[in-house]
């Protein structure tokens, strides 16, 4: 279940001070990683979460969002597509820009990635301003797809990024 996911979870992400930036607590996921037994209950949680929302596709944002993304997919037998930052990606892109707390970030999506009906899972670790997840989900949406959630490990909610959301159903194991 997410609950049995969130205990896992909990006493598996480490707090590192003052990174990148001073005053930032980053919430580290490499404990997971290096937990086989942890990491499997983890993906098992959205793996479970594709199935019931009938996911046929699973999009992992870069670039922690990859690490989950890639075993779900693998997982559950959906495909899987990368969202990348600009320049990444080899082929013809879309791509979608959004405001940081200085400047702007784009990320980008191959334009042939996912198409109209394509029912689609969104991942990543982190869900905090909400920006990067919520340029991803318009990115899937312009493409026709039909987004069937958004799955993070963790959620910030001091920093509101649910309201920048709007519709979109999300999953989240642990809110902080
Ligand atoms: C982090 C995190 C999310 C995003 C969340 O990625 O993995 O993708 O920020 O922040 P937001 O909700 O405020 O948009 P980061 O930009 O650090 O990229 P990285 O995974 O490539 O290091």
């Amino acid at each position: 279940t997410n609950d049995a996911a969130a205990d896992v979870l909990r006493g598996h992400v480490r707090d590192i001070q003052d990174w990148p930036q001073p005053g930032v607590v980053f919430k580290d996921i490499t404990p997971l990683l290096s937990s086989p037994a942890a990491f499997g209950v983890v993906i098992g949680a959205f793996a479970d979460v594709a199935r019931e929302r009938g996911a046929t596709t699973i999009a992992g944002i870069e670039a922690r969002g990859f690490l989950l993304a890639a075993p779900v997919a693998d997982r559950v037998g959906a495909r899987l597509v990368p969202i990348r930052k600009k320049g990444k990606l080899p082929g013809p892109t879309r791509g979608a820009t959004y405001d940081l707390e200085y400047g702007t970030a784009t990320i980008e999506i191959h334009a042939d990635a996912v198409g109209p009906g394509e029912r689609v899972l969104l991942i990543d670790d982190v869900l905090a301003t909400g920006g990067t997840a919520a340029a991803a989900h318009g990115l899937l949406a312009d493409a026709g797809a039909d987004v069937v959630g958004l799955a993070v490990l963790m959620e910030l909610s001091f920093l509101a990024g649910r309201e920048r959301l709007g519709a979109v159903d999300i999953v989240t194991l642990l809110t902080i």
